[in-house]
C-alpha cells in the first residue's frame, strides 16, 4: 500500500512563477497523481495541520457537493469575534442552519434587484473611465478602476448612505489591507461592526433600499441583528477582495495576450464568453478549505471524520477534463462548467452580480483606452501570493 503521507512540498494554491495566472508545475504533478495526496497546511486561525490535496476536477466538484464534507467553522461565541468568526458568517455554516440563512439572504438577491442595478453599475464605470482620463495618462489600474467600482457595487447593495460612504469604504479598505497591524485591524474592525449594528439598527426602524432591508421585510422576526450584522460584514468581503481582484488581473492578463485583448475590445460576442474564460482561467480563489463530518468514499477515496481537504479550485479549472488539451487562455472558448464561484451548498451567492460588474467594467476599458498598456515592466509587479484570493497589488497602466 502507497503511504498517503508521501512529505511534498506542494500546494493547492501555487500559481508558477513565470506566469501568476496558471497553476505551478508541482501543483499540475499533483493532480496527476493518484489518490488524495496528503499536504502540510497553515491556517491562520487553527495552525499547522495536513490536509488531503484535491486537485482533479471531478474530485473537487464531488467534495464540494458532499452533504457530509463542510466547511465546518461555525462561530464560536467563546472565542473573540473576527470577521471570520462571527454569527450570519455564511461561509463558516453547514447543514440546516447554513440552508436557513443562506435561503433568506439569497431571497434579496432577485433578478430585479440585479436589473434595476445594471444600468447603475455602468454610469458607475462611465464615471471612473472620465476620472481616469482627466487624471492621466498614467494610473494604478487598482485604485482608480478595480477597486472603487466594486466597492461601490456594495454600498448600494448594503444600502449605506451616500452620506456615510467615504467613511465606510475607508474602514473597508484598511479592512482588506494586509499591511496593517494585528491592533489596526481589531480597532478597525470594532468600528465596522459598530457601523454595521448602527445600519441593521436603522433597517429596522425605517424603510431601507438594500439587502439588509429586504432581509429585515421578508424574515425579521427569523433573524438576530447579530446575524444581520454577519450578513454585511460577509457581503462586504465576498464582494469587494473578488470582484475587484478579477478586473485588475483580467485586465493584466489581457494585455499579456494583446489578440485576445483587441478580440475582447471589438467583439460583443467574445466580451460575455471572454468573462467566463477569465474567471476559470484566473481562478482568483485559488483554493478552499473543507472537512469530512463523518468516515466516507469520495470518488473512489476514502477520507476519515475530521480530515481536512484543501481543495485546489486552479488545479481542478485548468484540468484536462474541464479544460481539454489546452488549458491556456482562450476568450473564444465556449464556456465551460468551470468552479470558479465555487459547487454545491456555498456556491458563490453573488455570482450573477459579478458577472453583471466585470462585463461592464472590461469591455468598457479597454474600448475607453484601445492602447492600454503597462506603465512598468511586468516583473515589477507584485503578486498576492499570501492570499487565497488572488490578485495584483497595483497596476501601474498608460494609454
Ligand atoms: C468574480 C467575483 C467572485 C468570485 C470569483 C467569487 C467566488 C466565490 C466562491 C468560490 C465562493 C464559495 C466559497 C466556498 O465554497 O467556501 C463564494 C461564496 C460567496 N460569494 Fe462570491 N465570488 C465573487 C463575487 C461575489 C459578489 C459580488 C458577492 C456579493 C456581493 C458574493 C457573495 C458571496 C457569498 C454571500 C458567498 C457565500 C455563500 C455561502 O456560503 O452560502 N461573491 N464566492
Amino acid at each position: 500500500m502507497t503511504d498517503p503521507r508521501q512529505p511534498t512540498v506542494l500546494a493547492t494554491g501555487r500559481r508558477a512563477d513565470h506566469c501568476p495566472f496558471e497553476p505551478a508545475a508541482e501543483l499540475t504533478a499533483l493532480r496527476e497523481r493518484p489518490g488524495l495526496p496528503v499536504i502540510p497546511r497553515h491556517h491562520p486561525f487553527f495552525g499547522q495541520f495536513d490536509a488531503r490535496a484535491v486537485t482533479r476536477y471531478g474530485d473537487v466538484r464531488a467534495v464540494f457537493a458532499h452533504e457530509h464534507i463542510g466547511a465546518d467553522m461555525n462561530a464560536d461565541a467563546d472565542a473573540p469575534r473576527t470577521l471570520f468568526n462571527q454569527p450570519g458568517f455564511l461561509l463558516g455554516y453547514d447543514g440546516p442552519e447554513h440552508s436557513r440563512l443562506r435561503r433568506m439572504l439569497a431571497g434579496a438577491f432577485t433578478v430585479r434587484r440585479l436589473q434595476d442595478m445594471r444600468p447603475w453599475i455602468e454610469r458607475i464605470v462611465a464615471e471612473h473611465l472620465d476620472a481616469m482620463h482627466e487624471s492621466g495618462p498614467v494610473a494604478d489600474l487598482v485604485q482608480a478602476y478595480a477597486l472603487p467600482i466594486p466597492s461601490l457595487v456594495i454600498c448600494e447593495l448594503l444600502g449605506v448612505p451616500r452620506s456615510d460612504r467615504a467613511d465606510f469604504q475607508h474602514r473597508s479598505a484598511v479592512l482588506l489591507d494586509t499591511t496593517r497591524t494585528e491592533q489596526e485591524q481589531f480597532a478597525n474592525y470594532a468600528a465596522m461592526h459598530a457601523y454595521m449594528g448602527e445600519l441593521v439598527g436603522r433597517s429596522r426602524t425605517e424603510p431601507a433600499s438594500g439587502v439588509l432591508g429586504e432581509v429585515i421585510r421578508e424574515h425579521g422576526d427569523e433573524i438576530t441583528d447579530d446575524e444581520l450584522i454577519g450578513f454585511g460584514n460577509l457581503l462586504l468581503i465576498a464582494g469587494h477582495e473578488t470582484t475587484s481582484n478579477m478586473i485588475a488581473l483580467g485586465t493584466l492578463a489581457l494585455m499579456r495576450n494583446p489578440d485576445q485583448l483587441a478580440a475582447v475590445r471589438d467583439d460583443e460576442n467574445v466580451a460575455t464568453s471572454a468573462i467566463e474564460e477569465l474567471l476559470r482561467y484566473l481562478s482568483i480563489v485559488t483554493y478552499l478549505d473543507r472537512r469530512a463530518t463523518t468516515d466516507l468514499d469520495v470518488a473512489g477515496h476514502r477520507i476519515a471524520a475530521g480530515e481536512w481537504l484543501s481543495l485546489s479550485v486552479m488545479a481542478a479549472n485548468h484540468d484536462p477534463a474541464l479544460a481539454g488539451g489546452n488549458a491556456g487562455l482562450d476568450v473564444r472558448r465556449k464556456p465551460v462548467p468551470h468552479l470558479a464561484f465555487g459547487f454545491g451548498a456555498h456556491q458563490c451567492l453573488g455570482q450573477q452580480l459579478a458577472r453583471v460588474e466585470l462585463k461592464a467594467a472590461l469591455p468598457a476599458l479597454l474600448r475607453r483606452f484601445p492602447a492600454l498598456r503597462l506603465a512598468v515592466p511586468f516583473e515589477q509587479l507584485e503578486f498576492r501570493t499570501f492570499s487565497p484570493i488572488h490578485g495584483v497589488t497595483s497596476l501601474p497602466v498608460t494609454w
